[in-house]
């Protein structure tokens, strides 16, 4: 009886032992982040961007490129794909002859004459013909910063290709955009984003309703970093993740919700919409700015006619500009409820 025991404590503790090499690696596997851990390696790997994609791997057969320039909204693959790029041009000496930059941290003439001039004339290393500057934010640059890159960019192009990362392509200067070959990275889209979530939850074995894999979706708008992270923010909670989860980490209210608020404005309930605002902002945690980018979303989701939408979507603008140009927060949303309201009396739309 006791040598049994002892066998099974003893058995316990050998099953309970970790090596500190383990441990280290248990602790490392919590820290990782999942949008480096699932960062596409290869060119084929990236998601809904197709056209740009194959045009990008025929600069790797033919091993050449012109300065190119990655335009496109937040998260949907551009430092991901330059990477790739790099990494498929030149194999194992892609470390040395590739360099990111972000524009955003300095954004003055000096950054340009200095550390981005210094990289562009060094020759490349271990054969390549080339070297490649990534420049994240490059829409950050002063126009004055932009000039200056330019005259580096023809100087050195026999040497360097820059790749020019944005999300507003118009902020950079007509000159430098002649000089490259633009490629507009897509929102990536809804069923696409679910597929990808859907494989990162099945790798870490979580359980996810499908419901909170169209939160997700929904939530991201397009940008993928933000459904992968939102995604792993959810699951810290534990492994079963839910729609609710979703929400409640994500700050967003749930679209009905938000629905039910301009619902019960345009049918002339001034107070109760305004509790329901008051509802959605203490328990989402939400800011004015928030409330105004969801509620315009919610637009498109009403029954009303085309003419109504086109007057609340007006109004909804003017609203937002003047929340982020610091104008009272709760007084413009108040403001917009109120105008839902008049909108809803003066067509007499109850029925929604
Ligand atoms: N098209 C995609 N396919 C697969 N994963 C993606 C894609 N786009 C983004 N991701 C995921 O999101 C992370 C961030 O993407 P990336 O750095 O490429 O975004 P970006 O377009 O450069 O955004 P930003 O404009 O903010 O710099 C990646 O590490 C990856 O996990
Ligand atoms: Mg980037």
């Amino acid at each position: 009886m006791i040598a049994s025991s002892i066998q099974f404590g003893f058995g316990n503790l050998m099953q309970m032992y970790i090596s500190p090499k383990d441990f280290l690696e248990a602790m490392k596997e919590m820290r990782e982040i999942w949008i480096e851990k699932y960062r596409p390696k290869q060119l084929k790997e990236v998601i809904g961007q197709k056209e740009v994609i194959d045009r990008l791997q025929s600069y790797v057969r033919t091993k050449n490129l012109p300065h190119l320039m990655f335009a496109g909204p937040a998260g949907t693959g551009k430092t991901t794909s330059a990477l790739a790029l790099a990494k498929e041009i030149f194999g194992e000496a892609w470390r040395n002859n590739f360099v990111e930059m972000n524009a955003s941290d300095e954004r003055g003439i000096d950054v340009v004459r200095g550390k981005i001039k210094e990289f562009a004339r060094t020759s490349p290393i271990g054969g390549a013909g080339f070297k490649i500057i990534f420049l994240d934010e490059a829409d950050a640059l002063t126009s004055d910063a932009q000039a200056a890159l330019r005259r580096t960019m023809e100087k050195y192009s026999a040497i360097c290709r820059f790749i020019l990362s944005c999300n507003y392509s118009s902020k950079i200067i007509e000159p430098i955009q002649s000089r490259c070959a633009v490629f507009r990275f897509r929102p990536v889209r809804a069923e696409d984003m679910k597929k990808h979530i859907q494989w990162i939850a099945k790798m870490e074995k979580l359980e996810v309703s499908d419901e909170a894999f169209d939160a997700l979706v929904h939530v991201a708008s397009g940008d993928m970093r933000k459904a992968v992270n939102s995604l792993q923010v959810a699951a810290a909670l534990g492994d079963k993740v839910t729609i609710d989860i979703i929400y409640q980490t994500t700050g967003t209210a749930r679209p009905e919700e938000v629905k039910r608020l301009l619902v019960t404005a345009l049918s002339g309930n001034f107070l109760e919409a305004r509790n329901l605002l008051d509802e959605l902002m203490i328990s989402y945690g939400l800011s004015g700015e928030d409330v105004i980018k969801q509620i315009h979303k919610s637009f498109f989701e009403l029954n009303i006619p085309d003419i109504e939408k086109v007057k609340l979507i007006d109004k909804t603008g003017e609203v937002e500009f003047r929340i982020v140009e610091g104008s009272n927060e709760r007084i413009q949303l108040e403001a917009l409820l109120a105008y839902l309201v008049l909108v809803g009396s003066t067509t007499g739309t109850r029925k929604i």
